[in-house]
């Protein structure tokens, strides 16, 4: 399973990139305005920090628009997604984006159907939002489960990039589904290596480490 970062902080991206488990970033309009940086600028900098997918949304609702925001966003690095809603004209936009080569992430899924027509017009991701859609009373993770087994009935090539992901169950559980992708706050990528066992062990090891009067070289 590939691990995205789903953040527009550069500091982070960069601590996780040090770790070698980053695969890419993911970024959205709300994360842009939350870092407080020129968009463009600062999707360059991730793009040279991170050499997976990149993904970088276009906000444009009709198709001409979307695509000659698509055509800013695309000449940033060779590395980048352009991000389309999942609507007809986003929909449109990723056929034309994908048949020039482009890597397409189509956002805002919340339906087996809506995934069905994005693998139908090429997406190279398909991002389930499984948090909001679990906020609003249905399983986020029966979604994945659905969209896994028509995704495999036909072997569309589109990658399964669960997003909205709120704690390292839904990482576990989309793990488990076979999802390709997971994107996650980089805090909840952290949250992953915790487990109070490890950390009790580490400090019994170290005591009794400690008793021997030894050294390592
Ligand atoms: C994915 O690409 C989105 O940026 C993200 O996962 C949305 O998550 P949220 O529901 O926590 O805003």
């Amino acid at each position: 399973m590939k691990f995205f970062a789903d953040t527009a902080e550069i500091a982070e991206i960069r601590e996780l990139a040090a770790t070698g488990l980053l695969d890419g970033v993911t970024t959205n309009p709300s994360l842009i305005h939350k870092s407080g940086r020129d968009f463009i600028e600062v999707v360059r900098e991730i793009a040279a920090v991170c050499p997976g997918p990149i993904s970088a949304e276009v906000v444009a609702l009709d198709y001409d628009t979307m695509m000659s925001e698509a055509e800013i966003l695309r000449k940033i690095a060779k590395n980048i997604a352009i991000k389309v809603p999942l609507t007809p004209d986003g929909l449109k936009a990723c056929k034309a984006l994908t048949g020039d080569g482009t890597m397409v992430n189509v956002t805002l899924c919340f339906s087996a159907a809506q995934a069905l027509l994005a693998a139908k017009a090429g997406a190279s991701f398909i991002s389930p939002f499984v948090g909001r859609h679990d906020d609003v009373g249905f399983d986020g993770m029966q979604l994945i489960a659905d969209i896994r087994m028509i995704y495999d009935n036909y072997d569309f090539a589109t990658e399964i990039l669960v997003a909205s992901v709120r704690h390292p169950i839904h990482v576990v559980e989309a793990a488990k589904l076979g999802a390709d992708v997971m994107t996650a706050p980089p805090k909840i990528i952290h949250q992953l290596f915790k487990h109070p066992l490890t950390d009790a062990g580490i400090a019994g090891f170290l005591k009794d480490w400690q008793a021997t009067g030894q050294k390592i070289g």
